[in-house]
C-alpha cells in the first residue's frame, strides 16, 4: 500500500442484498474485502452485482475507470470462514436465524485473530444474544447497516452489555470510512431506528382503526401537512407489511407490551392475507403493472354555499388568520345559527364542546399545527349538522388549500402521530438507547422524516407536544399516551429537549 500503511482486510458472511451492499461500500472505502457466502456460487453472483454497480457509478461519472477497477479489484472471494483469517474486522449478513448466526460467529472466532471484531447486520436478534455463544464477546457488536446500502448513509453501532468502548469506537471509524454516517445505539429491542419508527405506523393504524380517516386521507395529511416523503400507509407498502407486521411484533414483545408500541389488528389481518403492499401489487392501495398507486382524492369537495360567517372559539392568531383569508364575517358573539370554528390541540371536537359549553351541531374544529396552508384537516363532533359542516367546508376551502375532513379525534391526524413520534424519541433519550443528538440523526437518515424526533418536539413546542399527549392520554384512558419522562420535565422546566439528564 502507498505510504507504507497496512491495508485494511475485513471479511464479510453472507452475500445477499445486505452483504453485498456492505461490500461495496467498504471496498468503496479503501479496504479489501474477503466475500465468504455458504451457498454454492453466490458469493461470485454477489461479487458480480457488486462490481456492476461499480461499473454503473463509472458509467455515471461519479468515479473514473482506474479507481473502479481498483475498488473491484479489492473485492476477493473465500470459499471458507477459515479463509477470513487475516480481516480485523469480519461483518455477518447471513440469514436472520439465531442458530445460523451463532454457528457462523463460533467459526469466525476459530478462524480471526484476538484482536479482530466481529459484528452482526443482524435487524432483530439481540447482540448479546449472539455474543453468548463465543468465547471472547468483547469484541462482539453490531453493524445494522439499512437498504439499499449504498443509498442510505446510517449504521447503527450496536453496544451489548459485553462490547468493549474499544470496539465501539473502532467500529464508529469503520463505518465513516465506508462514508456512513454511524450512531452508538444500546443493544435493545429494534435498536434505533426500527423502535423509533414504530409511533409512524402505529398511530397511523390505530387513526384509521378508530374510523377516523381512510389510509389515503392520513397520507396526504402526513405528507402535506407533516412534509413527511410518505405517509405511515405508503410506507408500510413500500417495506411491505411481511416485514413491519412482524418488526412491531418482536419489538412489541421486546418491550414486554408497552401499550405505547402496540399494532392494530387490522396490521396482522393484511399480513395474513398476503397484502404486503408494492410487491403483492396489494397492500393499503393497489397498484397496477407497472407499480403506480392507485388511490382515491384525499380533498373533501362541497357545493354548499359558503358560511357568510363564523363564531370563532378560542381565537388565536392563526385562527383568525384562517377566517380572514377564508373572507368569512368574524362574529363578535355568538348569533345562533352561524358556525363555531375552533383550533383545538390534543382535544377532540367533544371534549372541546362539552368543556366549553358549546353547541356541538354547530361546532367544526381544525388542525392549525404542521404547514395546514398546504392541506387543512377538519372535523366535527358526532351528531353535528351535515349542512353547517357543509357550508363551513366551502367557506375553508376559499382560504385555498385543500382541507381533508376526518372524524373526531383528540388531535386529529398530525397532532396525533408527530406527537407520539417525538414522545417516542424522548422516551429512547431516557432509556438512553443513544444522545439526543444521534436519535435525531438516525431517524431522519435511516427513516427520511424531516426532523428528528427531539427536533419535532421543539417545533410542535415543548409544552404543546406534552399537552397533546396528556390530553390524548386522558380522553382516551389509554396508556398508550402517557408522556415520557423526558418530554414532561423538559416542558416544565422550559430546557430544550437535548438537554441530557
Ligand atoms: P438474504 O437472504 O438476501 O441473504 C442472506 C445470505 O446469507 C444468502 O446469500 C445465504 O446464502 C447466506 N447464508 C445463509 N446461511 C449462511 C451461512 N451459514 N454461512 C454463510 N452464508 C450464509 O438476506 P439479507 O436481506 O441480506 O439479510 C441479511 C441479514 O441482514 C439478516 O440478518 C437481516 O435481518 C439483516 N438486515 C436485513 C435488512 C433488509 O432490509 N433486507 C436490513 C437490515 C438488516
Amino acid at each position: 500500500m502507498a505510504e507504507g500503511r497496512r491495508e485494511t482486510v475485513i471479511g464479510v458472511i453472507g452475500a445477499g442484498a445486505m452483504g453485498r451492499g456492505i461490500v461495496q461500500v467498504a471496498a468503496q472505502g479503501g479496504m479489501r474485502v474477503l466475500l465468504h457466502d455458504a451457498a454454492p456460487g453466490a458469493a461470485e453472483k454477489g461479487r458480480e452485482q457488486v462490481c456492476a454497480m461499480i461499473d454503473r457509478t463509472a458509467e455515471k461519472g461519479r468515479i473514473d475507470p482506474a479507481e473502479a477497477a481498483s475498488i473491484k479489484a479489492r473485492i476477493e472471494i473465500v470459499d471458507a470462514i477459515a479463509g477470513l483469517a487475516p480481516a480485523e474486522l469480519v461483518v455477518e449478513a447471513v440469514v436472520e436465524n439465531l442458530e445460523v448466526k451463532r454457528q457462523v460467529f463460533r467459526a469466525v472466532e476459530e478462524a480471526v485473530a484476538d484482536g479482530a471484531i466481529i459484528a452482526s447486520n443482524t435487524s432483530s436478534i439481540p447482540i448479546a444474544t449472539i455474543a453468548a455463544a463465543c468465547r471472547v464477546r468483547e469484541r462482539v457488536a453490531g453493524l445494522h447497516f439499512f437498504n439499499p446500502v449504498p443509498l442510505m448513509p446510517l449504521v447503527e453501532v450496536i453496544r451489548a452489555p459485553a462490547t468493549s468502548e474499544q470496539v465501539v469506537q473502532a467500529l464508529i471509524g469503520y463505518g465513516k470510512r465506508m462514508g456512513r454516517v454511524p450512531v452508538a445505539v444500546k443493544d435493545s429491542p429494534g435498536f434505533l431506528v426500527n423502535l423509533g419508527g414504530r409511533a409512524f405506523t402505529t398511530e397511523g393504524l390505530r387513526i384509521h382503526s378508530e374510523g377516523v380517516a381512510a389510509p389515503h386521507e392520513i397520507d396526504a395529511i402526513m405528507r402535506d401537512a407533516g412534509g413527511f416523503r410518505m405517509g405511515p400507509f405508503e410506507l408500510m407498502d413500500l417495506t411491505g407489511i411481511d416485514v413491519n407486521f412482524p418488526v412491531s411484533q418482536i419489538i412489541y414483545s421486546g418491550y414486554f407490551h408497552d401499550r405505547r408500541l402496540a399494532t392494530m389488528p387490522v396490521h396482522q389481518a393484511m399480513m395474513e392475507a398476503g397484502r404486503y403492499g408494492r410487491k403483492t401489487r396489494q397492500g393499503w392501495y393497489a397498484y397496477d403493472e407497472n407499480g403506480n398507486k392507485q388511490a382515491p382524492d384525499p380533498d373533501a369537495g362541497s357545493d354548499a354555499a359558503p358560511a357568510p360567517a363564523l363564531r370563532l372559539i378560542e381565537p388565536d392568531g392563526r385562527l383568525v388568520e384562517l377566517a380572514s383569508r377564508s373572507g368569512a364575517d368574524i362574529l363578535e358573539s355568538d348569533d345562533g345559527v352561524s358556525p363555531l370554528l375552533a383550533a383545538p390541540l390534543g382535544e377532540d371536537a367533544s371534549s372541546l364542546a362539552a368543556r366549553m359549553k358549546l353547541d356541538p351541531a354547530r361546532l367544526v374544529a381544525v388542525d392549525l399545527t404542521g404547514n395546514h396552508a398546504k392541506r387543512l384537516t377538519m372535523m366535527t363532533p358526532p351528531g353535528g349538522d351535515a349542512r353547517i359542516a357543509e357550508a363551513t367546508l366551502a367557506r375553508l376551502r376559499l382560504a385555498g388549500q385543500p382541507v381533508t375532513r376526518i372524524k373526531d379525534s383528540p388531535g386529529f391526524v398530525l397532532q396525533r402521530i408527530r406527537a407520539m413520534i417525538a414522545n417516542l424519541g424522548a422516551e429512547m433519550a431516557q432509556i438512553g438507547i443513544a444522545s439526543p443528538a444521534d436519535i435525531d440523526t438516525a431517524m431522519k437518515l435511516g427513516l427520511n422524516y424531516p426532523q428528528g424526533p427531539l427536533e419535532m418536539a421543539e417545533a410542535m413546542g415543548r409544552r404543546e407536544t406534552l399537552q397533546i399527549m396528556q390530553r390524548l392520554q386522558d380522553i382516551t384512558g389509554d396508556d398508550r399516551y402517557r408522556p415520557s419522562l423526558w418530554l414532561r420535565r423538559r416542558a416544565l422546566l422550559e430546557l430544550p429537549m437535548h438537554v441530557p439528564g
